[in-house]
């Protein structure tokens, strides 16, 4: 292993050469109780690329997202996810996060009670895996002036970064955002982007689930739009603001 992949283990794909897909999403199937709700989804992202994974309304983004974490609703019932050479339509959804795989939801789950400090370190699973408190603070200045105050207590955009910077704090081989700007301010949302494409100038694979489609684009390097549980389009996020007719067929935008 060489000097630079010791450094920074998480930016370095170790399973197969960049060249080759990082994430595989392959057929996959999964249900809610009786409702089929992912039907047959196909993707792949290349290392240290942004996804932006969009669609209208109940089309399937989060379910897919929560499938990737393996959570165990809705249910894989077919198919094979794999991150880095890692078999995780195998695992639990503890050892797809010990994997590296790390869903921020969009409710943002900020602990009550816990100062942001208190939040961050809470998430903290081993030394030496995932980023430490300095690390974290000095990607999210606004945190570090905050670091005492009860989380609960930011602001919408702050409880975001928090939910993002926590995320950081794990193994982060791969980051699931579930509508991270949802809410949010246009001058916020600017600054989350600015965070996201820090994590991405680090090398770490995003995929990004956002109603504001043209905000999620403008960070993605490629899109997949979902249909009631299928891929309608797979292209590059240029391509999708560039089609009027896809943006205002699947995303009304
Ligand atoms: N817990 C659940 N139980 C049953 N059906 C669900 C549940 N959550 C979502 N669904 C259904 O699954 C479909 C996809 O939902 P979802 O993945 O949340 O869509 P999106 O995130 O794209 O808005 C929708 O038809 C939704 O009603
Ligand atoms: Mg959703």
């Amino acid at each position: 292993m060489s000097t630079l992949a010791m450094d920074n283990p998480a930016t370095k794909p170790t399973g197969q050469s960049a060249e080759k897909p990082f994430f595989i999403c392959h057929d996959i199937h999964a249900y809610y109780g009786e409702s089929y709700v992912v039907q047959g989804v196909n993707f792949e992202v290349r290392h240290g690329e942004v996804l932006a994974l969009l669609g209208r309304n109940g089309a399937g983004k989060t379910s897919t997202l929560r499938t990737i974490a393996r959570l165990d609703n809705p249910a894989l019932q077919r198919g094979e996810i794999w991150l880095d050479g890692q078999p995780v339509h195998a695992m639990k959804s503890f050892e797809a996060a010990r994997t590296g795989i790390q869903l921020v939801p969009e409710d943002r789950r900020i602990i009550q009670g816990l100062t942001v400090e208190e939040n961050l370190t809470l998430a903290q699973v081993a030394p030496g895996v995932g980023w430490d408190l300095d690390r974290v603070f000095g990607h999210f200045p606004r945190l570090a002036e905050r670091r005492r105050q009860e989380g609960t207590t930011l602001s919408g955009g702050e409880q975001q970064m928090l939910a993002i910077a926590r995320a950081m704090m794990r193994n982060i081989k791969l980051l699931l955002l579930d509508e991270p700007y949802e809410g949010l301010a246009p001058v916020i949302v600017h600054e989350i982007e600015g965070i996201v494409n820090e994590i991405k100038a680090l090398g770490i694979t995003t995929i990004i689930v956002e109603q504001n489609a043209v905000a999620a684009l403008r960070l993605a390097d490629r899109a997949v739009i979902l249909d009631t549980g299928e891929v309608a389009f797979t292209g590059t996020a240029n391509e999708v603001l560039d089609n009027a007719e896809l943006r205002q067929q699947y995303l009304a935008i």
